[in-house]
């Protein structure tokens, strides 16, 4: 196919994106992992289940990185996943060490490519991929916000015993305990939901929405999610490959954006063909203003403990 989209960790979110974007039939897709046998076998199995889903395009496991060559995309999956009880930021150190090696093989093999950090602390992260590659900021960005906003909006159409699909909503900031749903101008088509949620019901399902990834590590207690999390990338990726410019939550660097510099944070983007087109600055609530600020200022001092 023309385009081509390469995944690095072929665990449960790296396959789950092969398999929803192979459905889509958007673009070639390669998995690489360093365990030996497992893309291969994963995307073997995948690229068998073409002929009844009703996809062609090819599906590639592999424990070699030059087969990222030429790809259009760079997803970076691998890394530790949260136990319970552990938050994200307590995978810095180890994640760090992973991402490094991996950014190493991104910049011999995929120099061009546009890369969608996943691994966790997501934001610490991107950053971190930013400063190794030096790629120009529009290429490096995190997904985050739309499977935080995924989030928010299930639990609001929950409460409302409606199709989660109406609800329009956007979570800003880092992910982490301290991101920042925007409630205030969250939407049931196009009805403000504050109309139709009490207060006290809203502040719950910001405070679920939070922790929604910890409530998926306490269930699962060996691993952490990945369903919602392999729709979100998929969402970008169909932004990228195909320039549909939509207006969505994504981790990128900051230069004075919402008053904040030198950080990568959640924040509005437009994504198109070149990455992040644009950062969007809307208007929030003052108290989610001054959540927002909280957050950028917690990922910043983060950022303290890379080995930069
Ligand atoms: C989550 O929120 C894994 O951080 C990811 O589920």
């Amino acid at each position: 196919m023309e385009k081509k989209v390469s995944i690095i960790g072929g665990g449960h979110v790296g396959a789950t994106t092969a398999v929803l974007l192979a459905a889509k039939e958007m673009c070639d897709v390669v998995v690489v992992d360093i365990i030996e046998g497992v893309p291969q076998g994963k995307c073997l199995d995948l690229y068998e289940s073409g002929p009844v889903v009703g996809f062609g395009c090819s599906t590639v496991g592999t424990n070699d990185f030059k087969d990222m060559k030429g790809s259009d995309v760079v997803v970076m999956t691998a890394g530790f996943a949260r136990k319970p009880g552990m938050s994200r930021e307590d995978l810095l150190k180890a994640n760090a060490e992973v991402v490094k090696s991996c950014m190493d093989h991104v910049i011999k093999h995929a120099p061009d490519c546009m890369l969608l950090m996943v691994t966790n602390p997501l934001d610490v992260m991107s950053y971190y991929a930013y400063k190794l590659t030096g790629f120009p900021k529009n290429r490096v960005f995190g997904m985050a916000g739309i499977l935080d906003t995924s989030r928010f909006r299930t639990f609001i159409g929950m409460e409302l015993g409606i199709s989660s699909v109406d609800v329009q909503a956007m979570v800003l900031g880092g992910h982490g305990d301290s991101m920042v749903p925007l409630a205030s101008s969250a939407s049931v088509s196009g009805v403000p939901v504050p109309q139709l949620i009490p207060k006290d019901r809203l502040d719950a399902i910001v405070q679920r929405t939070r922790k929604a990834g910890g409530e998926i590590v306490g269930l699962l207690k060996t691993g952490s999610a990945y369903y919602a999390p392999a729709a979100a990338i998929v969402q970008m990726l169909e932004c990228l490959l195909k320039g549909t410019r939509r207006l969505l939550p994504v981790s990128c660097y900051l230069e004075g954006e919402y008053g904040v510099k030198g950080v990568f944070i959640g924040v509005p983007t437009v994504l198109g063909k070149k990455g992040v087109e644009k950062i969007v600055e809307v208007e929030m609530a003052a108290e989610e203003k001054d959540l927002f600020q909280k957050s950028a200022g917690i990922y910043k001092d983060n950022l303290k403990h890379l080995p930069l």
